[in-house]
């Protein structure tokens, strides 16, 4: 809501502290950028629906600018990423709140464009060949969520370069949770020399250790209690991960089947550079759980860090 005399209030009509500028177009980021001056910039790059997963990853994009550097999240579905009978027109909208949740974290610019804004060349979605340039995100891209999810890298990689080139950050925050997509655009970076710092911040979780989500919202009270399942099945892997990396997955893999309603794409433990692990993997070995299902018709991922043979740590994320 928007007070008489302009400021904003949350929806229980408490005044804001800040309100971001909102910049719809590439020229009222550029301006809006200008205004800020030459500040140390971080970008939160989000595709909305915004959560308390997001407001984690604000924060850590304030802590690595300080109070005098500029945060910006930007707010865009990203067509290129989703495939056909995917959930592109169904992803919730929510842009009023949105904002209030980027003004309480006391965000500086939001960058809301419009598909022509970003794509003004035009685009193909997920899995179709043709349109204008894009980033090819090499083999990594090709495994795991994107087996299942053909062209989904190529969409992501792609708006990011776009948004690194529209915000130029000296660096960018991104959750664990995406664990695939932050190993590749951590590889983005890397090899087309970007020269930005990419951030990788905790999965944020509700009590009940479901990974937050904007997805979440898709479940109904029944799926709700069944999604926890993932993190269980993780959890489940990580404490069996002392006694090594076959026991770790036989620990998962029983959760699983203990568990209703989770219809599964994949559970892997794969090193943590995603990398297959042979079955006589060296203790202290760094590795990540991974897995991804469908609750109902909604598709969830979720990750946990372990260590092959050794016990997982206190509140690993
Ligand atoms: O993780 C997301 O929300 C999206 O994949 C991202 C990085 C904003 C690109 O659209």
């Amino acid at each position: 809501m928007t007070l008489r005399d302009g400021r904003r209030t949350t929806s229980s009509g408490t005044a804001l502290a800040t309100t971001p500028a909102v910049a719809p177009t590439r020229a009222e980021l550029a301006a809006a950028l200008e205004r800020r001056g030459p500040r140390r910039t971080a970008l939160v790059p989000t595709m909305g629906a915004l959560h308390e997963g997001h407001a984690s990853l604000m924060r850590v994009a304030r802590e690595q600018v300080g109070p005098d550097g500029a945060v910006v999240v930007s707010v865009f579905v990203n067509p290129t990423q989703f495939g056909a009978g995917e959930d592109l027109d169904r992803y919730p909208r929510t842009f009023d709140a949105d904002l209030e949740l980027c003004s309480e974290q006391g965000v500086d610019v939001v960058f809301a464009p419009s598909v022509a804004e970003v794509y003004p060349n035009g685009f193909v979605p997920a899995g179709e060949e043709g349109g204008t340039v894009t980033v090819d995100p090499g083999p990594l891209a090709t495994v795991l969520e994107g087996a299942s999810r053909p062209g989904h890298f190529r969409g992501v990689l792609t708006v990011v370069a776009k948004l690194f080139g529209l915000v130029r950050p000296d660096v960018a925050v991104f959750g664990e949770k995406d664990f695939q997509q932050l190993a590749l655009i951590r590889q983005m970076v890397t090899d087309l020399c970007l020269g930005i710092d990419i951030v990788g911040a905790p999965t944020d979780r509700e009590p009940d250790g479901l990974a937050r989500s904007s997805r979440n919202r898709y479940l109904d009270p029944r799926q709700r209690v069944q999604a926890v399942a993932l993190s269980r099945v993780l959890r489940r892997a990580a404490e069996s991960a002392h006694e090594g990396y076959a026991a770790a997955l036989a620990a998962g893999r029983a959760e699983l089947g203990a568990s209703d309603g989770v219809d599964l794409d994949y559970f892997v433990i794969r090193g943590s550079d995603l990398a297959e692990l042979a079955d006589d993997v060296p203790p202290g070995t760094p590795a990540r759980a991974l897995i991804a299902a469908r609750v109902g018709s909604t598709r969830l991922i979720d990750n946990l860090p372990l260590v092959i043979g050794t016990r997982a740590p206190e509140g690993s994320s």
